[in-house]
């Protein structure tokens, strides 16, 4: 058997490969990098490192020759345009190599959501679907850092978070969490198939979070609404469902997910050395 992860050296990537090599053999990972020089570090493990651009189908084929199984990471670009078409190379590319079972990590409650990157996956999704290639949707959550755009030193600083008025809850879970259950899906039996919706099983709000930065900062922060907050992350916050819940995840970890205030821990203690 042999594991190939494309976006190897992104961080959702390397934390996969990092728990992928407590289950498996180093001998059966295979790291696709997009630049055959950054992956010196896996070589050093003892990790094989392929070529592999979702710009070039030619470097997609040469990677995936006798993969048994590919943990497809959807691809970073900013347009989904191209994202789309960058997907439909590694389809591709898999169907020819005949790659066994493909794992993709898609976006949790696709289908409560109306916004350019859900119909990407939707799409994603149906792609594999149709290259008639078993699969197993890893459908992730927010990565629950996606609060380090709401400026959380400024909210120490202030003693305030100013957030943009609604009632708003999350699902979010940290990319370690999610890699975790990755690898286990990755080395497990009897997922093919199947989607996953890999939420926390509890909504935290923002007075959670403001409790949590109070407890990790020892001052006491409150939340405020504030209509003159315009931030995009409302924006796009509002077309995609964050709050929805599934206990998939906690199953496949065989554990609780990790507390909001361990998953903002460095996040903050970055802020205070400011
Ligand atoms: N659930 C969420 O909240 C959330 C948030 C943000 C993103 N995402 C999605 O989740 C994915 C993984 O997250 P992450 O944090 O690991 O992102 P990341 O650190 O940006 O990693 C993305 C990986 O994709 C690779 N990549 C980008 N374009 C490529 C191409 N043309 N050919 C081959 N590889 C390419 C990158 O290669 P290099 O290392 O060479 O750059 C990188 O390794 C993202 O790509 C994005 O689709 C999800």
């Amino acid at each position: 058997m042999s594991i190939a992860i494309t976006g190897a050296n992104g961080k959702l990537g390397s934390l996969i490969i990092k728990q992928l090599l407590q289950k498996s053999p180093q001998e059966q990972i295979i790291a696709c990098v997009r630049r055959l020089e950054s992956g010196k570090s896996y070589e050093e493990q003892g990790i094989s490192v392929r070529l592999c651009d979702y710009d070039q189908p030619e470097s997609l084929e040469q990677a995936f020759a006798g993969v048994s199984q590919l943990l497809m990471i959807s691809s970073s670009h900013h347009d989904d345009t191209i994202r789309l078409r960058q997907h439909a190379h590694v389809i591709e590319a898999a169907k020819k190599s005949k790659v066994e079972h493909i794992f993709y990590t898609s976006f949790a409650f696709l289908e409560n959501g109306s916004s350019s990157p859900v119909w990407l996956h939707l799409a994603t999704e149906y792609a594999i679907r149709t290259a008639g290639i078993p699969f197993t949707f890893l459908r992730n959550a927010l990565y629950t850092d996606f609060v380090e755009v709401l400026d959380l030193h400024a909210a120490i600083k202030k003693g305030r978070l100013d957030i943009a008025p609604g009632d708003w809850k999350f699902h979010s879970v940290t990319r370690f969490d999610l890699a975790a259950a990755i690898a286990a899906v990755l080395t497990g039996h009897g997922h093919k198939n199947k989607a996953y919706e890999l939420t926390a099983s509890r909504t935290w709000t923002f007075v959670d979070l403001a409790a949590a930065l109070s407890s990790l900062s020892g001052k006491s922060i409150s939340v405020h609404q504030n209509p003159e907050i315009q931030h995009w992350i409302y924006r796009f916050i509002s077309k995609i469902d964050v709050s929805s819940l599934s206990d998939d995840l906690e199953k496949l970890l065989g554990r609780p997910v990790m507390p909001l205030t361990e998953s903002i821990k460095t996040l903050i203690s970055s802020a205070r050395q400011d």
